[in-house]
């Protein structure tokens, strides 16, 4: 199912926009080298329960994960690209990590991830990768809006991964948000223009390009949650919630006021 928004619920998703971020924010900055994924996991549940929010994760069992989630946030490290399970597992300098980040406010949903890269030296190719799926994703902001087709932004995402020259993965892309986290329509992360869905103003998406250095073939993790690349190359993800609007689309899940 769609759901379209009313402008009470759309300042409500504003708000849990803006809590993601400052969560997302305050936990990149404290992901340094030595920093424990079981601590991240504990910060966020900490955040997320001071701001009277829910975790969309913590009870979440879908048919592409072992059973309820069971943490509040995915910590994916390196190869690992999306529902990194948190483990036992201390940062070091050179790590790539992507924090995934979805809560409830007010009876509305906002998604947002983002890849870092912890301490002082980046492995070769790190920034190259960030920077694809950060493109990819302005991009995907730029071409949504009333009347645009799902295909159109599905296009947008995937020209720039493409031209970046990294193979695209269609088993996990964006999607709706509302309500609840995953919702209708999947937002493919390639797609053909003037195709699909028409966009309306109050629909909320979670646009999330995600890509593997040298592979579009993943591999699952012994955990039964975290996604790697087959080969073990670097992987990378950006994602943030959207709101059509009626002359463009607005970002949810950007900070209020820069922080330090
Ligand atoms: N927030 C993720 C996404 O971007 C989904 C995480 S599902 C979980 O769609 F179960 F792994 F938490
Ligand atoms: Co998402």
């Amino acid at each position: 199912m769609i759901e379209i928004l009313n402008p009470t619920e759309l300042a409500r998703a504003r708000e849990t926009g803006a809590l993601v971020a400052e969560i997302l924010q305050t936990l990149r900055s404290r992901s340094t080298v030595g920093t424990n994924l079981l601590e991240i996991d504990a910060w966020a549940r900490e955040m997320i329960t001071a701001a009277g929010a829910q975790s969309c994760y913590v009870d979440y069992a879908p048919s592409f994960g072992r059973g309820p989630f069971g943490h509040y946030i995915c910590t994916s490290v390196n190869d690992a690209v999306l529902h990194g399970l948190p483990h036992d597992y201390a940062l070091a300098d050179g790590d790539l990590l992507t924090l995934d980040l979805a809560v409830s406010l007010g009876g509305v949903v906002a998604d947002s991830a983002v890849s870092v890269v912890v301490g002082g030296s980046a492995p070769a190719g790190a920034e190259a990768l960030i920077g694809a799926t950060e493109r990819a994703l302005a991009a995907g902001i730029a071409a949504a809006g009333p009347d645009v087709r799902l295909g159109d932004v599905s296009h947008a995402i995937g020209s720039v991964l493409g031209e970046a020259g990294y193979a695209i993965n269609t088993e996990f892309g964006g999607h709706g948000v509302g309500s609840t986290m995953h919702q209708d329509p999947h937002v493919a992360n390639t797609g053909r223009p003037g195709r699909g869905y028409r966009l309306r103003p109050g629909l909320l998406l979670a646009l999330e390009p995600w890509i593997m250095a040298d592979t579009a073939e993943l591999v699952t993790d012994a955990d039964g949650w975290t996604l790697r690349s087959a080969t073990g190359c670097l992987t990378a993800h950006s994602e943030h919630t959207i709101a059509i609007t009626d002359d463009g689309a607005e970002v949810l899940t950007l900070p209020r006021r820069p922080q330090a």
